[in-house]
């Protein structure tokens, strides 16, 4: 092996990623006391969280009563009874208390005439246990996640977090007791090795929605500290479970922020009529948003779309007036005439269901700790090793993620992963000698993948998996889509080896970092749609058309999938937490879901 110039760290903590998550991780950590890096392959506020548009939800009750226990319902609800309850549980108590820290770290909200957080409805987010829509979703324009992650990024250098800024982690380094001993990481700017010693590494790299073609995900959302805990044999959990976003561009994919419909947008077909009120007659165009992107899909096949191709749906604003889409809507105003070419006022906006969101990820407790089966016990803490934010799989979302319980997860398990830390780490504590191949695996793959001299373009070999990835594990789902994907998916994952690199340095090679994270991409890729094919049912965004139903018996329970680096996929399943953290609430019993 080449010879590399490598440079050692030793933190009590290191964070892989510097979106809202790994933000409020980081902080929270320096806040506690510990020495922490941030690892980040982009700049902090270049991060996917500020993509963001339409809400954090948090039941404050500043528009209307709410309670944190409706919340927690639609949560279960809108999971389909995928989701972890005592992890619900805690989400929606904390969204509370968490916002209100948000408010005083300075997220400039919007603000009701009374000066309280402005609070919009949003998809599945009901009243008094399903009965009608309420106000939670708690809104700075539609610019919210912008607004987040700057704030936390500014709490960070305020608590002087120590930032390691367009690093790119490779691998883990784990001991052979199974324990996590810190990351293996590359200064792209300079090619020098880096290993950071960590008595706690936190992973929260973001989703991999561009393991498809098209999705509102930015080009950095590429599965890499899933790819990471796939390498060193810990499994990802329920990766078959995808959102489409209702409300992206047609054509460009670009994120249409629910918050639009909350604000009283709604859909059309070629008919002119608002069909969502015969799929979901009480939330209507704000139902969940399987339901929303299925019904859309639905007319589109049934010759009911727009356009003259009958492929997209219109998404209609102009009603709401041009100055509350100026006040509430300017982000989404903006990107409709960008993108579409439409004047949002005046016209309706051209839309596709898009990949949005991975509600599965690395299985973790509701503490950020990452869990694996071992002896028989399938909530077996790995030492060293957490996960938060979309790279995680905590599982509040289960099935299908409720809007603006993306942002809260970020928040309330970063900060979760600081208090477990608080509470079971000492500061300063020494660190034993690293295994000596500690970082051989990382280094292996850099080298082997630099040199890679084969016949195939990375963005070649990406597209054919993006292409596979849309067409056969997409909103529908078939026995036959998924076999077919499944053997197509294998050979475009073995061409791999026929990869072609073109610079063999490693100071600033993106032709490099990009193969790396299509190798990453891959295996977020594969176990998606394995565990789609296994999944013989109809739950949430996984909508099997030779299994329509949900089958609560054979099938309420998390896929575990393994993908070895050889992309053989094993799965295996854990069961669902049927029950509460606290007696405060009571376990709710899976029932038919209706909007
Ligand atoms: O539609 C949106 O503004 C997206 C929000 C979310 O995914 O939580």
């Amino acid at each position: 092996m080449a010879a590399f110039n490598i440079v050692d760290h030793e933190y009590d903590v290191v964070v892989v990623g510097a979106g809202g998550a790994g933000l409020r991780a980081t902080f929270g950590m320096v806040q506690q006391g510990f020495k922490t890096a941030c690892i980040t392959k982009v700049f902090p506020t270049r991060s996917h969280t500020v993509a963001a548009q339409g809400g954090v939800a948090a039941s404050l009750g500043n528009i209307g009563e709410d309670n944190w226990a409706w919340h927690m319902y639609d949560t279960v609800k809108g999971s389909d009874w995928l989701g972890d309850q005592d992890a619900i549980e805690y989400m929606c108590r904390e969204a509370v208390p968490a916002i209100r820290e948000l408010e005083h770290y300075g997220v400039p909200f919007s603000r009701t005439p009374e000066g309280k957080i402005y609070q919009r409805p949003f998809g599945g987010h009901m009243r008094n246990f399903g009965e009608a829509p309420v106000q939670r979703a708690c809104a700075a324009a539609d610019r919210t996640g912008h607004a987040i992650l700057h704030t936390l990024y500014q709490q960070s250098l305020k608590f002087k977090a120590e930032f390691f800024i367009e690093y790119f982690s490779i691998d883990l380094m784990m001991d052979p007791d199974g324990s996590c001993r810190g990351v293996v990481a590359i200064d792209m700017a300079t090619g020098t090795i880096h290993r950071f010693k960590a008595h706690r590494t936190v992973i929260a790299t973001g989703g991999y929605g561009r393991a498809y073609f098209s999705c509102t995900s930015a080009h950095t959302c590429t599965g890499d500290g899933n790819a990471m805990a796939a390498r060193v044999g810990l499994p990802l959990q329920d990766m078959e479970f995808v959102q489409f976003h209702p409300t992206g561009v047609y054509g460009a994919g670009v994120l249409i922020t629910e918050g639009s419909r909350g604000e009283g947008g709604y859909l059309t077909n070629s008919a002119g009529e608002r069909f969502m009120e015969r799929y979901a007659p009480t939330a209507k165009d704000l139902a969940s948003r399987d339901v929303v992107s299925r019904s859309m899909t639905m007319e589109i096949r049934e010759g009911r779309g727009v356009g003259p191709e009958k492929d997209h749906i219109f998404l209609h604003l102009e009603h709401l007036g041009a100055e509350v889409l100026h006040q509430r809507l300017p982000g989404i105003t903006e990107s409709a005439k960008i993108f579409a070419g439409v004047d949002a006022t005046k016209a309706p906006i051209p839309v596709l269901p898009t990949v949005h969101y991975n509600m599965g990820g690395i299985p973790t407790n509701y503490m950020g700790e990452v869990v694996t089966k071992k002896d028989g016990n399938p909530d077996s803490v790995v030492p060293g090793l957490m996960a938060i934010g979309e790279a995680a799989c905590v599982s509040v979302h289960g099935a299908n993620r409720l809007g603006a319980n993306s942002l809260l997860d970020l928040v309330v398990f970063g900060r979760a992963a600081a208090l477990r830390c608080r509470d079971t780490l000492k500061k300063g504590e020494p660190h034993r000698a690293l295994p000596k191949d500690a970082a051989d695996r990382a280094l292996a793959r850099l080298e082997r993948l630099r040199n890679a001299n084969g016949s195939l373009a990375t963005a070649q070999i990406r597209k054919n998996m993006q292409r596979t990835m849309q067409n056969d594990a997409a909103v529908f789902r078939t026995t036959k889509s998924l076999q077919e994907g499944i053997v197509k998916l294998g050979q475009i994952a073995e061409s791999l080896k026929d990869i072609k690199v073109s610079d063999r340095s490693l100071i600033f090679n993106t032709d490099l970092i990009e193969a790396l994270e299509l190798e990453n991409l891959m295996t977020c890729a594969l176990a998606t749609i394995h565990g789609a094919e296994a999944r013989h049912e109809s739950r949430g965004a996984h909508a099997h058309e030779d299994f329509p139903n949900r089958d609560d018996e054979t099938w309420m329970k998390h896929t575990v999938a393994y993908v070895d680096e050889n992309h053989k996929v094993k799965l295996d399943y854990r069961p669902v937490h049927t029950y509460t953290l606290t007696s405060d609430v009571k376990y709710i019993a899976p029932k038919a879901r209706v909007y």
